[in-house]
């Protein structure tokens, strides 16, 4: 059993790590690309009447000098290099490491008593039909005419994430939530690769080494899917680091903060985007940083309003002796040198509270995370009552007595 933990902890590295790998790659080109087509000289000084843009650029000891044909150079080169596997790998990767760290331990990862008290295989099946029914609504949404009007597609589909957001935000814990979230943007982004713009780019090719004029409703929705992976990538990105933040995940109105979180993300994008063609927008980024800003004040700990009526505690209970008895009781089964729960191989985050000097080293972490945050236990797996917290709450105030 120890022997299986471990391994799953070198798999979910390598993948995670993969994953990383293969995403920078994606994001990387997609990003260049982008920025390319942005700053193109059109028309260009090249001669060649089917060039519609060109650049000149210096990177790594060299020049560069990039031409773009909108309908190709009218021949197909011997070598076309294709920019595919990026987002399949980073795909395949991230499902990797969704199965094996939120899937294979659906009980400590993704289900939380106190959201919904699921069974591990339906919190399994809820979070692999949000995929695939996300993906599906995308696409049908894609097909209809809503598409041709860029800000009507994106308050229709910012409505319908909002939806589901909130949806998942009521079935999972807040941190599993958020990630299926990711995965399911993800997946819609992929898709756009891998059914829309790689089809589309063979057609094109394929015309032109026949030597036909490629029909132009290829370029235009493949376009179009581009745009919208181009405003879905900073909300993504996001979701990948948000479990490092309980902050984001784990309140009452995670659902809201996520959004929160996309719309000032993707009013950043805006502006860039336009930033590259010339047309400075100040109150775009401005806006996103108010929405941080509002964010940060919202988010300010407020413990006391989390617990409802306030639990006293008397103070001769609060003791080092009850602190200790609730930290066993309710933490030392994952933070241990030898977790006893979940597929953990050694303490979750590094913070073993088996000794007293432990638990007075992390007392500070201990009450962000348990009383503050209420991020742990996780899921609450262990069941800590609130006068449990409260204890934690009045001995932390007390200055983490010793005794
Ligand atoms: C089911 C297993 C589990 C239980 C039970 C549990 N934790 Fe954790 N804890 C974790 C995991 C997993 C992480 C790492 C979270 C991450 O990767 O962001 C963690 C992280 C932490 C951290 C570090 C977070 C940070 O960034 O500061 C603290 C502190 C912590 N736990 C305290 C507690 C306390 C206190 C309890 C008991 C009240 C508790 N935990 C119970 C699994 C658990």
């Amino acid at each position: 059993m120890a022997l299986e933990a471990y391994m799953l902890d070198w798999a979910q590295m390598l993948v995670r790590w993969l994953h990383l790998i293969t995403g920078i790659a994606w994001i990387g080109s997609s990003f260049y690309f982008v920025w390319l087509d942005n700053h193109l000289e059109v028309p260009p000084k090249d001669p060649n009447p089917r060039v519609y843009g060109e650049i000149w650029s210096v990177h790594g000891g060299g020049f560069y000098h990039n031409r773009k044909f909108l309908q190709g150079p009218g021949w197909i080169p011997e070598k076309l290099h294709w920019f595919k596997y990026e987002a399949y790998f980073t795909w395949m990767s991230g499902m990797g490491l969704l199965a094996l760290l939120y899937w294979a331990g659906a009980s400590t990862f993704m289900v939380d008593p106190a959201v919904l008290p699921l069974e591990p295989w339906q919190a399994v099946a809820i979070g692999f039909g949000v995929l695939v029914g996300g993906w599906l609504l995308y696409e049908g949404l894609c097909r209809t005419e809503l598409v041709k009007s860029g800000m009507d597609f994106a308050v229709i589909g910012f409505a319908l994430l909002a939806l589901i957001t909130f949806g998942l935000t009521q079935v999972f814990g807040g941190r599993a939530a958020f990630i299926h979230i990711g995965a399911m943007i993800g997946t819609c982004m992929v898709g756009n690769v891998f059914f829309t713009i790689i089809p589309g780019q063979k057609k094109m090719v394929a015309a032109i080494a026949e030597g036909r004029e490629p029909d132009p409703i290829w370029g235009q929705r493949g376009k179009q899917r581009s745009v919208h992976n181009n405003y879905l990538t900073l909300p993504v990105l996001f979701i990948m680091i948000s479990n490092h933040y309980p902050m984001t995940y784990s309140g009452k109105w995670n659902w809201a903060v996520l959004l929160v979180i996309t719309l000032a993300a993707m009013l950043i994008r805006h502006f860039f985007n336009l930033k590259h063609k010339g047309v400075i927008k100040p109150a775009l980024p401005l806006a996103g940083a108010a929405l941080f800003a509002l964010l940060a004040v919202f988010l300010y700990p407020r413990p006391q309003a989390a617990s409802g009526p306030a639990i006293v505690i008397p103070p001769e209970k609060v003791t080092f002796a009850n602190v200790q008895d609730v930290i066993n009781n309710r933490c030392v089964s994952c933070h241990a040198a030898t977790p006893s729960r979940g597929n953990f191989v050694t303490a979750p985050a590094g913070i073993k509270l088996e000794d007293p000097a432990d638990i007075k080293r992390w007392a500070g972490r201990i009450h962000e995370q348990a009383v503050v945050r209420r991020a742990m236990p996780q899921g609450n797996v262990t069941g800590i009552t609130e006068e449990e917290r409260a204890l934690l709450g009045a001995w932390y105030a007390a200055g983490a007595p010793g005794k």
